[in-house]
């Protein structure tokens, strides 16, 4: 005999908690599994224990897919305000940190605590440490073994994520069931992973590890405006990881440490008022004192300030506006933030999440070919697709 649910949803992370009170509160009798012994586990450890939960600026450019109009639907039918809205119902208190970007004022885990009271309120069983089958189809819904026993429901929701860090229990689950229904995945990568460098590049850079620096930082296109930091490995910080999400092997990443004609001038009046300084001391009121060392010994400008020619000063502000760096890679799937493509967004509706050609089964959250920016987007997504596929699954 089997046991019978209306849906069953598989990963109880950000979007199968949220998915499973939505489902539940509609009458549905709902089983959320999750092979891990704590759900959400991504949300207690985002925004460093604070949990960047939304953003206010949320929009569809804000998100990388093969289909850039895909998210359009979720997102503006369950949108930044409507998460805010549960939140503050929950009591929680928030800030705005910076860009948008909303976090806990406390811990994350009152984010995982609220969907917890909000799937239990509604009646949704949800069962931890359990092994779930990829799902069959047979008349009328799907089959799946679930720590040990068949169950039978008429609906089935893939909550299960990304592949980042497998430590925490990522697993490719989602997309192998999406190969089991003949569903096309496009290519996935680490992405909002930070930059791994050669052992020249590291050697030159020897005395960087901890140094930030406000730049502009571009690949293929995108630019961000945000901080960079220099680690052991190579580099990270806001601007190097939404740069990692468009980067590709082979890639430069242009950095800029301001714009050329503001660094001119403030070069000019070092030039003017402390002419006995050498570039390196002079750049230092520019940038982190390591770094204009570095820098300043990449530029062709022996002497000290008042020896440079106005010339070079431009070659100099030059060199700091166009800074090239060719990463060796990203650290890959062990620290990346979020999984770059997933299930095709071609084989699913975009207003409920449904696979077009297998009616009944519902991809939501990371798995899908949808990745955000840095800043919240992420769980905004989860938040919207679960929405999105809680009010018809
Ligand atoms: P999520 O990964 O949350 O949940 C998937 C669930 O499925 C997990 O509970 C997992 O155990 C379970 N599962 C996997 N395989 C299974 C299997 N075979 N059987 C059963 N269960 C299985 N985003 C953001 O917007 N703001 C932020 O501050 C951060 N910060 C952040 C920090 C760090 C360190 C990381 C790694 C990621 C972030 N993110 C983020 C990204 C965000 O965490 C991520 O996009 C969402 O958690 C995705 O939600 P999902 O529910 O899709 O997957």
């Amino acid at each position: 005999m089997s046991r019978t649910v209306d849906v069953l949803i598989i990963g109880a992370g950000a979007a199968g908690m949220f998915c499973a009170a939505e489902a539940a509160q509609r009458g549905r009798r709902v089983l959320l599994v999750d092979h891990a012994k704590k759900p959400g586990e991504k949300i207690r450890i985002s925004g460093g224990g604070r949990c960047n939960f939304t953003n206010l600026h949320c929009a569809p450019d804000r998100f990388i897919s093969e289909n850039s109009r895909f998210a359009i639907s979720a997102l503006s039918r369950y949108d930044q305000h409507d998460f805010l809205a549960l939140v503050e119902a929950h009591e929680i208190e928030w800030y705005e940190k910076t860009l948008g970007q909303l976090f806990c004022a406390g811990r994350s885990t009152e984010i995982v605590e609220m969907l917890r009271s909000e799937l239990g309120d509604a009646g949704a069983d949800l069962r931890l440490s359990v092994e779930a089958s990829i799902p069959k189809p047979i008349e009328g819904g799907f089959s799946a073994m679930v720590a040990g026993e068949a169950m039978e429901a008429e609906s089935v929701v893939v909550a299960t994520g990304g592949k980042s860090i497998p430590k925490m229990g990522a697993t490719d689950f989602g997309y192998r069931v999406a190969a089991a229904f003949d569903l096309d995945v496009t290519e996935t990568r680490a992405a909002l992973a930070p930059f791994t460098l050669d052992p020249s590049q590291k050697a030159r850079f020897a005395a960087l590890p901890g140094v930030a620096v406000d730049v502009e930082a571009e690949a293929n296109g995108a630019r961000f405006e945000e901080a960079m930091l220099f680690t052991h490995r190579g580099l990270s910080g806001p601007a190097m990881l939404q740069t990692s999400s468009y980067w590709r092997e082979g890639d430069e990443v242009r950095i800029a440490f301001g714009d050329v004609d503001a660094l001119h001038d403030q070069l000019k009046t070092q030039k003017a008022t402390h002419g006995r300084r050498s570039l390196a001391v002079a750049m230092a009121d520019i940038l982190p004192k390591a770094l204009a060392q570095v820098i300043a010994a990449e530029c062709d400008a022996p002497g000290n300030m008042a020896d440079q020619s106005d010339k070079r000063l431009r070659r100099i502000a030059e060199h700091m506006a166009h800074w090239r760096l060719k990463p060796v890679g990203t650290e890959g799937y062990r620290t990346a933030e979020v999984t770059l493509g997933g299930v095709s967004t071609a084989e699913l509706d975009s207003r409920t999440m449904e696979a077009k050609r297998h009616p009944g089964l519902y991809f939501i959250g990371e798995v899908v070919d949808v990745t955000g920016w840095l800043g919240g987007y992420n769980f905004q997504w989860a938040w919207s697709s679960a929405w999105a596929a809680g009010q018809v699954a």
